[in-house]
């Protein structure tokens, strides 16, 4: 049964340790994550962004796909159904499919508005007893065509939006989605830092997880982050281990044309990556 996040994250936060959310955009990337969470015995968070949804034809396919496989694989482990990066619409519809936890992410909009919309979400989860993400700061990069500078989050304002009562909170704090450029900066830990003195025991969010450097991952978990969102890399993953198999010609020897085999060597290839991530969180044996 898919669960909230709150828990697991509330665990994370004490016990100085990140679950990771990997987004999913089919059957392959579903089954790799939950079957690396489960042999790991880690929490782990799905997330599902609105064009992913979108590609798996709706959140109502997605819900009856997640739920199949906790069934038919044994799931055992604490999982949660997660929109990355919703919109007020998106948010509704997911909370009607039966996700178990919306990310609210209003950072584009005034924060009045922002407040306003976040307030509303924090009734409508406590009653079905979803979690909820906030977002403070857009997260620079591209995702789903929205571009963001990769600005960092005031702080303020992060302690005006965590006040509202929301699960867990994405602040903005130098961190991109998709790979970093050669003269990224690096983490605003300043910023975290003033961002955890005022939110107090809020498990933070970091976005944009692909590619940021172990030791700045250690940090970040060190000063309250509880929750890592990884989605490029296992893309990156995935990619070349296909192509790897179909320019070694595999796919014209024998029955390799068939999906099951051509996509195997991928799917194989993000559960290493998922099994990585979980190591370095320190989530593996958490559940
Ligand atoms: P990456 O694609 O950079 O790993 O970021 C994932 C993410 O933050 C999803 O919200």
């Amino acid at each position: 049964m898919l669960v909230s996040a709150k828990e697991m994250l509330e665990k994370a936060r004490a016990g100085h340790y990140a679950v990771g959310q990997f987004n999913i955009n089919n059957l392959e990337w579903t089954k790799a994550i939950l079957l690396a969470a489960q042999e790991n015995n880690s929490p782990v968070i799905l997330g599902v962004s609105e064009g992913a949804g979108k590609y798996m034809t709706g959140y109502k396919t997605v819900v009856g796909m997640v739920n199949g496989m906790l069934e038919e694989l044994n799931i055992t482990v604490p999982v949660a159904l997660h929109l990355d990066h919703g919109g007020y619409e998106g948010c509704m519809k997911c909370i009607e499919a039966g996700f178990s936890s919306i990310m609210y992410d209003g950072s584009h909009s005034p924060i009045e508005e922002n407040v306003a919309n976040t307030k509303e979400l924090v009734k409508i989860c406590a009653e079905k007893g979803m979690s909820l993400e906030a977002e403070v700061g857009s997260i620079g990069g591209e995702e789903d065509g929205v571009v963001g500078m990769g600005e960092c989050a005031d702080p303020q304002e992060c302690k005006r939006i965590a006040d509202l009562g929301v699960t867990m909170l994405a602040a903005g704090i130098g961190n991109i989605h998709g790979k970093y450029p050669a003269n990224w900066k690096g983490l605003s830990f300043e910023t975290l830092e003033a961002i955890k003195s005022l939110t107090g025991d809020m498990p933070l969010v970091l976005h944009g997880g692909t590619g940021i450097p172990e030791d700045m991952i250690k940090k970040a978990i060190d000063l309250g982050v509880a929750k890592i969102n990884v989605n490029t890399e296992c893309q990156l993953s995935f990619a070349a281990a296909t192509r790897e198999y179909i320019e070694a010609g595999k796919d014209q020897q024998g029955k390799g044309y068939d999906p099951r085999k051509l996509l195997a060597p991928g799917t194989e290839a993000i559960k290493a990556t998922v099994v990585e991530k979980m190591e370095l969180f320190g989530s593996i044996n958490k559940a």
